[in-house]
Formats: C-alpha cells, sequence, structure tokens
C-alpha cells in the first residue's frame, strides 16, 4: 500500500477504494475502479476548463501563483532577465541548462542561419488583404510552413524535431515582421546576420532607406527582456493547445499555428492589445473612477489584470514596469503610462479587486512599451507569440517524448437527447 492515500467510500454502494496520493494528485483513471455495478462504466471527473487537472508532468517552468513566482528550469525569471539573452534562455527552456559559451555561440549560430523564409512565403504573404490583421497573417503563415519541410512530420525522430524547432524560433520574427510590412505597404526586409535576435527584428520592422540598419541598443534590450519574460508560462491555453494538437502527432508548423490561434483570444496573448484600446478608451485618468464602476457593474472587465494562477501579482509585470522606464528614455513618455499607473492605483485599492485577488498581468504594461517603440496595436499578439513559440515547442518535445503521453482525448458528460427515431415516413 502507498504511503499516501485517499480512501473512498461510494455511498452508491457502500463500498471504500484507497487511491494512492502522489505529487499531491490522484490518477483520474484510478476511480474508473468505482462503479455501481458491472454494467457501469466508472466514475469520472467534471472539469470544466481543465481548472484543478494536471494534464502532465513537466520539469519546464515553475510558477507559485499565491507567492508570484516564476521559474524556468529552477532558475528565478527575475534573475534570467537582469543577466541573461532571450536566445541564452531559449536554450535553457529548451535543453534544461544553461549553454557553455561554444554551446551558445553554436546555438545562435544556428538561429540565425535559418531566420529566412522560402520566396514562396512571401508571395503568399502578399494575398492578405492591405489591412489583413497581423495574428491572421501570423497564424497562417506558421501552418504553412509545415508545406516547405516534407520531413517536419517526422515528430518521432529526434534530429528532425531539433531542426523544426530551430527554424520556427529563427522563423516567427521573419513572419511577424513581414506582418508588419504588409499592413503598412512597405517591402519585407530580409534578415541581416550580422544582429542579435532582437536587433534583427527591429532592422525587419523599421529598417527603410538606411543601406545598414542599426537598432537602438536600450530598445533591443528592452525588447530581449520582454521576450525573456513571455518564453514560457506552463500550461496556458495556447501551450495546452499546442500539446492538444501535437498529441496527434501533427507537425510542429501545424501544432504552433494552432498555439497562436489560442493565444490571439483577448482573455490570453490579445489582452495587451485589449489593454492599450481600453486606455485610450479611458482617455484621462479622472474618467477612471466612472470605468471602475461600470467594471463593477459587470460592463465590461479591467483588461491586463487577473490571472487563473496568480493571486499575487504577476512577477512578470513588476519588471516589465522598470523594462518601460528604459524604452520612455529613448522614445519618450507614453502618455497612457500615467493612466495606466493610476488605474493599477485604484483597483489594487478596491475592495472588487482586493477581494478577488486581481492584480496586474503580463500583458498590463507590455503594450504601453510595444506602442512607444512604435507598433501598431495590432501587433501586440504577434509580440507575445514570437517568444511564447520557444516554450510551444518545448513543451511539445516534453509532451512527445513522454512515455505516459497519449492522444489528448477528454471525455464528456452527454446531456443531449436520448436515443429517438425518426417519424415515420408518410406514404
Ligand atoms: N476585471 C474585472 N473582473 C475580473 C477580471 C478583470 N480583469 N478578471 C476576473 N474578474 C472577476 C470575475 O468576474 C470573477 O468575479 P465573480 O467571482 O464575481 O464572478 C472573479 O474575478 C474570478 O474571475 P474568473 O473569470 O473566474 O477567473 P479566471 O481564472 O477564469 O480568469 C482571466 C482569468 C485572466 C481570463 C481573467 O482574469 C480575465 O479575463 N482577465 C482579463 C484578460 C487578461 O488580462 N488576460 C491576460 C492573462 S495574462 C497573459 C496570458 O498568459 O495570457
Amino acid at each position: 500500500m502507498s504511503e499516501q492515500g485517499l480512501t473512498i467510500t461510494d455511498d452508491r454502494t457502500g463500498k471504500s477504494y484507497r487511491l494512492p496520493i502522489e505529487n499531491g494528485t490522484v490518477r483520474a483513471m484510478d476511480l474508473r475502479q468505482i462503479k455501481t455495478g458491472p454494467d457501469d462504466f466508472g466514475l469520472m471527473t467534471y472539469d470544466p476548463a481543465l481548472m484543478n487537472t494536471a494534464a502532465t508532468k513537466s520539469a519546464i517552468t515553475f510558477i507559485d501563483g499565491n507567492k508570484g513566482i516564476l521559474e524556468y528550469r529552477g532558475y528565478p525569471v527575475e534573475q534570467l532577465a537582469e543577466n541573461c539573452s532571450f536566445l541564452q534562455v531559449a536554450y535553457l527552456i529548451l535543453s534544461g541548462e544553461l549553454p557553455n559559451e561554444e554551446q551558445l555561440a553554436a546555438w545562435t549560430y544556428d538561429i540565425t542561419h535559418h531566420t529566412f523564409v522560402h520566396e514562396n512565403i512571401k508571395t503568399l504573404m502578399q494575398a492578405f488583404r492591405y489591412d489583413a490583421h497581423p495574428m491572421g497573417m501570423f497564424i497562417s503563415t506558421v501552418a504553412a510552413l509545415s508545406t516547405f519541410y516534407a520531413e517536419a512530420n517526422q515528430v518521432s525522430n529526434a534530429e528532425a524535431r531539433l531542426a523544426q524547432i530551430k527554424r520556427l524560433i529563427a522563423k516567427v520574427p521573419t513572419i511577424a515582421a513581414y506582418t508588419y510590412r504588409h499592413n503598412r505597404g512597405l517591402r519585407y526586409v530580409y534578415p541581416d546576420n550580422d544582429l542579435s535576435y532582437t536587433g534583427n527584428f527591429l532592422n525587419m520592422m523599421f529598417k527603410m532607406t538606411e543601406t545598414k540598419y542599426t537598432p537602438n541598443p536600450a530598445l533591443e534590450r528592452a525588447l530581449d527582456v520582454l521576450f525573456i519574460l513571455h518564453a514560457d508560462h506552463e500550461q496556458n491555453c495556447s501551450t495546452n493547445a499546442m500539446r492538444a494538437i501535437g498529441s496527434s502527432c501533427a507537425d510542429p508548423y501545424s501544432a504552433a499555428a494552432g498555439a497562436a490561434a489560442a493565444l490571439y483570444g483577448p482573455l490570453h496573448g490579445g489582452a495587451n492589445e485589449e489593454v492599450l484600446k481600453m486606455l485610450t478608451r479611458i482617455d484621462h485618468a479622472e474618467n477612471i473612477p466612472q470605468f471602475i464602476e461600470r467594471v463593477k457593474n459587470g460592463q465590461g472587465k479591467l483588461m491586463g489584470f487577473g490571472h487563473r494562477v496568480y493571486k499575487n501579482y504577476d512577477p512578470r509585470a513588476r519588471i516589465i514596469k522598470r523594462v518601460a522606464d528604459d524604452v520612455f528614455k529613448v522614445t519618450g513618455r507614453n502618455r497612457l503610462l500615467d493612466i495606466a499607473l493610476e488605474l493599477e492605483r485604484i483597483a489594487l485599492e478596491d475592495e472588487y479587486f482586493i477581494s478577488r485577488k486581481l492584480y496586474p498581468n503580463v500583458d498590463f504594461y507590455s503594450g504601453i512599451i510595444y506602442q512607444a517603440m512604435g507598433l501598431p496595436v495590432a501587433m501586440f499578439p504577434v509580440m507575445f507569440a514570437i517568444p511564447r513559440t520557444v516554450g510551444w515547442l518545448a513543451q511539445w518535445q516534453e509532451m512527445i517524448t513522454d512515455p505516459e503521453q497519449k492522444i489528448a482525448r477528454p471525455r464528456q458528460i452527454f446531456v443531449g437527447h436520448p436515443r429517438r427515431d425518426l417519424p415515420a415516413k408518410k406514404s
């Protein structure tokens, strides 16, 4: 008998069962033995939105939502954001350890030399309307990448997996920048291999007539920190989508496109876009009390506040506030910051938000920074998707190599019409 267990008595039959407890969980499949008779299917759990179900074991990201702690592979995100580059953190998240000098040089070389996309990708993107939402273009183009790499469906082959991982991480900034240039009617800019991951992204976004684009080092570093903060967040909605799609052995481009689609929604990665729209609508600090009253009366949400896991200040939001200061030194202050700061102050003193443990999340301040950098609001979810690609791929790889995982296939409680026959045909 296992040391820790849960004893359950089924009131329907009077029978008792002892289920082992491991890592603070009972296995849902252990409930299946609890039956009222031989024809009974067995007991299941009902958990809409998977609020209390661990669907996997994972060694990648640790979150303590009550204490506001976020760690990648054991390292606090604050230390990583302070001391590492995004590509170092990407390597850490994917492999489990920080790279040594040689490994980092090889990793950086590989990513840098996979940033180009096939010319047909450009042609594909040109088919979008001039005002297509960048996230729609991003999702479709990431999915289209699978058609360029026939071996991408060899998901059990570690070498083929690594090749797609490198390609995806390298190419998502290129696709993201092309969506922006497409909306602006500007020619697409090819990657510059002399630049860093984020420096090259700024080059592909903003290069105009200059022969060589030189990114502003403060903005390049700020973007690197923002990318580190968004790189992974354990079993969130889009990661769950990545794992679910990948569990059918679909190729990682198709799975990443599905994950990006999940990220697009306003309750997830689309929230940064909604925050900016909200702050713009509020327009002036004096309108905040009225706005808060409307939220409390159920007329809309305070976007960028609240989190399924964090019931404390989101540690990423704390770091982002500091990044904002660095960016505003270069770009000038975004006036929406004053509205955001006042909104946060008022909300954190209000009983409605206190009692529900609603604090600013990562999306509350990120949009203000992106806007100051000159990015249109519709690009914000894409800015979330670029770094999160690393997390999706790490989680996908972990799922593929986990012997306990199978195709994701939840159960349901059927509440529809019981069997009935079609009405007899009129003769
Ligand atoms: N504004 C006002 N009330 C809120 C908010 C909010 N932003 N978030 C939650 N509540 C209320 C909610 O109405 C409920 O109240 P009541 O108990 O009276 O019914 C209570 O707080 C609990 O909320 P919930 O909806 O049960 O919480 P959840 O865990 O299902 O939702 C959430 C989490 C992030 C979807 C939600 O807080 C939300 O919609 N926030 C705004 C959107 C947002 O900022 N999303 C970004 C999340 S962080 C980035 C990412 O990883 O995607």
